[in-house]
């Protein structure tokens, strides 16, 4: 069992009904702030009731507690217990993280790329914390359904094919560049020709009324963008495959029967022709009530009808416990709205909650939207290109790339900046990369060692705490989705690591001292490795 918990333990009896809240410290080893909570139930002084919980609670073999300022009640725990707390995790497989207990199934949408257009850096953080997102709770036991709701039914393709169709050409499939071409010369005709537009609204039409020439150029398009897709995953390290493509195409035969089912349940009202929901606490601009579209007055279904189809489908028929989409803050109405909407139809019951994983923006050094020169999206294969090209290994590029996204807090945005993410210091991934890596080579020049721990020095106490906060941390990303909290708690590992390494020399020390250094060397080496891992970076034993 890890400490807070044990501390946890201890100290409920003598705070109940307050929550014993043991948590790392920068005052102490740990902290609990029950009597606080206490004091304002029992009315009384909080200094006098945190007097009370340290006289009172029995925390014999494990702890020492004292009162510290307004209430809060620091404990030290004894070097005996730190060791074999620390030693108990680096003799497991999983660090002190055990499987959950209580097995969800949790359904992960992300990526999500529009497939008549190029892969740009605007997806990569969809599906870097996406990955991310899949890898931890499949680690914590988990029974994780990946979802990339690709975007292949929509406008974008009529324009596409319209102006495919008409130079001519016969069905193939394009590459990333070509397509890309396409796109841009069918964007610069149906914003100069009205005629055009017509035309190509008229081809989303027959797209999805399954005109044979429309189809056959869509399926060819689609099959070429998903296998161009698959290609940048791979490079990337995400794990995003073949199988869990579900384009929006693959809801088209549901969505008559999506607004009939919202229909009979009396959720939808009809606006100037259209069927829109109007789920209570939207407002639109004009201070009136703001409608989610579900039928447009053309009869034809957007992009809202088809999410509540693909929300029903998970949740009734994959039956999904918790659904997450990892997609731009810029949609967090849409999500809200569709969520209010599923909620209202009775999808959401029995525990089972759905989630908007917000995230913010990738911003140029100017601070606005990050471009090329030209004023175009980056594509994600000049990105990855150009990260190979800066680095000798492409775990290192990748891994900097991924780890600069993951370790700034997803809802705020942050620069794009190569030199800052490549930083062999810092909160970086080529500076975890290398701390690992250079673990691995002290353990290979050490050879064998008897594990067990011992703790003596300030510096192995400090790196043996450090460890044990492995578990809390990864309990509360797999709650909150802020990866940056594991990345924080990697770099701090890394800097407890060298610190101790600094103070405390391994291989020329005692026997004894020696082998509880090379332990505690050792489990630093796999946390980093696990930790990293879960944020879907490697770390290559040599670098
Ligand atoms: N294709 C969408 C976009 O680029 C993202 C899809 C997100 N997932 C979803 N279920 N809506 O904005």
């Amino acid at each position: 069992m890890n400490l807070e918990a044990l501390l946890a333990a201890r100290l409920r009896p003598v705070c109940a009904p307050a929550d014993p809240a043991v948590r790392r410290s920068p005052h102490a080893d740990y902290q609990s702030a029950a009597a606080l909570v206490l004091a304002r139930t029992l009315d009384r002084p909080a200094r006098d009731v945190a007097a009370d919980v340290v006289a009172r609670a029995d925390l014999a073999g494990l702890a020492t507690a004292e009162v510290s300022g307004p209430g809060f009640v620091n404990l030290t725990v004894t070097g005996d217990a730190l060791a074999a707390a620390v030693e108990e995790i680096a003799a497991d497989d999983r660090l002190g993280v055990p499987p959950v207990t209580r097995k969800q199934t949790v359904l992960v949408d992300y990526s999500g790329p529009n497939a008549a257009k190029e892969l740009t850096i605007g997806h990569l953080r969809s599906t870097v914390i996406g990955d991310a997102a899949v890898r931890l709770l499949e680690w914590l036991g988990h029974d994780v359904v990946r979802v990339n709701h690709l975007g292949d039914w929509g406008t974008s393709f009529g324009m596409i094919i319209e102006h495919l169709i008409g130079s001519g050409a016969a069905p193939r499939e394009f590459g990333a560049a070509e397509l890309s071409t396409a796109y841009r010369a069918a964007r610069v005709a149906f914003d100069a020709d009205p005629d055009f537009r017509d035309r190509a609204r008229r081809r989303v039409v027959l797209l999805q009324t399954g005109d044979a020439p429309t189809r056959a150029w869509w399926r060819r398009l689609v099959a070429g963008s998903r296998r161009d897709f698959l290609v940048a995953y791979r490079r990337l390290g995400v794990t995003l495959t073949e199988g869990d493509f579900a384009g929006e195409s693959s809801y088209q035969d549901q969505l008559a029967d999506v607004v009939a089912e919202l229909t009979a349940k009396g959720l939808l009202t009809s606006s100037d022709g259209a069927l829109c929901a109007f789920p209570p606490g939207f407002t639109a601009r004009d201070g009136g009530p703001l409608p989610l579209i579900v039928r447009k007055s053309d009869g034809g279904y957007g992009y809202a009808t088809t999410d509540l189809a693909a929300l029903r489908h998970r949740a009734l028929d994959l039956r999904v416990d918790r659904l997450l989409y990892v997609v731009g803050a810029p949609q967090r109405t849409h999500f809200a709205m569709v969520f209010a909407v599923a909620e209202a139809a009775g999808w959401l019951t029995g525990g089972r909650r759905a989630e908007h994983v917000a995230f913010g923006s990738i911003l140029g050094p100017d601070g606005r939207m990050f471009r090329s020169r030209s004023g175009e999206a980056v594509t994600l294969a000049a990105v990855l290109d150009e990260a190979d090209a800066r680095t000798s290994a492409p775990e290192v590029g990748v891994g900097a790339l991924k780890y600069a996204d993951l370790s700034s807090d997803r809802r705020g945005d942050y620069v794009f900046d190569w030199d800052r993410m490549l930083a062999l210091t810092g909160n970086t991934g080529p500076y975890l990369q290398y701390a690992h890596a250079r673990i691995r080579s002290l353990l290979d020049r050490a050879g064998g060692f008897t594990p067990g721990v011992t703790i003596t020095e300030p510096a192995e106490r400090e790196l043996a705490l450090a460890l044990l906060a492995f578990e809390p941390v990864v309990t509360g990303v797999a709650e909150s989705l802020e990866f940056h909290r594991l990345a924080g708690y990697l770099h701090d590992l890394a800097a407890a690591f060298s610190a101790f390494y600094e103070r405390c020399p391994v291989l020329r020390a005692a026997p004894a001292v020696r082998d509880t250094r090379l332990t505690l060397c050792r489990a630093t080496g796999r946390t980093l490795r696990q930790g990293l891992d879960l944020l879907g970076i490697a770390t290559p034993d040599r670098l």
